[in-house]
């Protein structure tokens, strides 16, 4: 509201308001490594490109003589009340999206500012216990790239429920790293040279198994996470997985139908519909134009869903394609490379004004309304 307003009031605001104008600053503001590696997606970008322009295949049609002069935009996940159906999606290279390296400490900053959940990736360039501190009342969920020595797994899961975040979202899609020809061309992958393994070097099981202090050698600590990184999961894994923690967990990546019904029959408490940006699998079809079937076959169980939302309409869509909450990735590292964590929120910001405005104008002042109008085809 502060932002529209200001801009009706001809102030001009500090950080871009819409996606367009804030990847043209921030491709001019990041250093190149970095930027290729948050920018970048898998094989020839056609899904990443898919997954953001898809959202305009879908459309809702608006609804007049409604009294939306309040809006209620407030969800229940994970047993918080949240104020906004929007998160922070797990960014491996958040820290060093900033100049000072923590930019896991500005994400976390910007939480506590808006409101917004962050998803904390295994990757990241400061200890989760540090990060979570910094994210006040907000709610915050861990990312668990499931390493493949089992005590290692339970020791991160332990930390993060111990430090208090509110979910365990395991991510599914990324045993090993999809072909990216902008990283392999220029040999660019950043957790490769240690710089996003904090998680890793403070962890007691980590440090007993390489039998010595990360820092004092840092190559045998990196060749030591190369070597534990990707455990292959199966469904014959989950029982394991539930066996770790109390926390209820998330499947991220599920995009098929039948993966969404075998995954709730397996007890799991959330599905996160999600192609990983773009990043991982070369298929080509959008990850927006598969949530519908995921929500069918998911029934009453949260549907997580990111990739390619950009916008505030675009949130507005995927809630009423059956999303319970929407994720955002890139817009918000952007963010952070602009101006840590008064940009990254002023980002969210504006794309959570943008989704409430249209449902102002729309005539939908709930997000059940949002649900029960749905989006078709164009
Ligand atoms: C990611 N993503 C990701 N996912 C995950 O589960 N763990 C991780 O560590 C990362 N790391 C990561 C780094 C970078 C630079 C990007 C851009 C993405 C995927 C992320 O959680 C999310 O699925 C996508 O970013 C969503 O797509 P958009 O919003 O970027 O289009």
């Amino acid at each position: 509201n502060a932002i529209y307003l200001a801009g009706l009031g001809g102030v001009l605001p500090k950080y871009p308001v819409d996606f367009a104008t804030l990847k043209a600053r921030a491709e001019a503001a990041m250093p190149p490594a970095i930027l290729h590696y948050v920018q970048g997606g898998c094989g020839d970008e056609y899904t990443q490109d898919r997954n953001a322009l898809a959202f305009h295949d879908w459309g809702m049609v608006p609804r007049m003589l409604v009294d939306t002069s309040q809006r209620d935009l407030s969800i229940e996940l994970f047993g918080s009340k949240l104020p906004s159906p929007l998160f922070m999606s797990p960014i491996g290279v958040t820290g060093l999206c900033t100049q000072d390296g923590h930019g896991d400490l500005a994400a976390a900053r910007a939480s506590a500012q808006t409101g917004v959940p962050l998803t904390v990736s295994t990757l990241t360039n400061d200890p989760l216990e540090d990060i979570i501190a910094a994210t006040g009342d907000t709610p915050a969920y861990f990312q668990l790239y499931t390493p493949k020595n089992h005590e290692l797994a339970a020791s991160l899961v332990r930390r993060a429920e111990n430090a208090g975040y509110k979910a365990i979202v395991v991510t599914l899609d990324t045993w090993v790293t999809g072909w990216r020809p902008r990283d392999l061309n220029n040999a660019n992958f950043p957790q490769l040279r240690g710089h996003v393994l904090q998680n890793y070097f403070t962890d007691p099981v980590f440090r007993e198994l390489l039998g010595a202090d990360p820092a004092s050698d840092l190559r045998a600590a990196v060749l030591l996470w190369v070597s534990l990184f990707g455990k292959v999961l199966t469904w014959n894994d989950l029982d394991w997985l539930r066996s770790l923690t109390r926390l209820p967990i998330v499947l991220k990546g599920i995009c098929h139908p039948d993966d969404a019904r075998r995954a709730v029959d397996a007890g799991i408490d959330a599905i996160y519909c999600s192609n990983h940006g773009g990043r991982q699998a070369n298929g080509g079809i959008a990850a927006i134009d598969l949530l519908p079937a995921v929500v069918d076959a998911a029934g009453a169980t949260p549907v997580l869903f990111d990739s390619g939302v950009r916008s505030g309409s675009d949130v507005v869509k995927a809630l009423a394609l059956g999303a319970t909450a929407v994720g955002i990735g890139r817009p918000y590292a952007y963010g952070l490379a602009l101006g840590g964590a008064e940009a990254a929120a002023h980002v969210l910001r504006s794309i959570l004004a943008e989704a409430d405005l249209m449902m102002a104008v729309n005539g939908y002042p709930t997000i059940a309304d949002v649900r029960s109008a749905g989006a078709s085809r164009r």
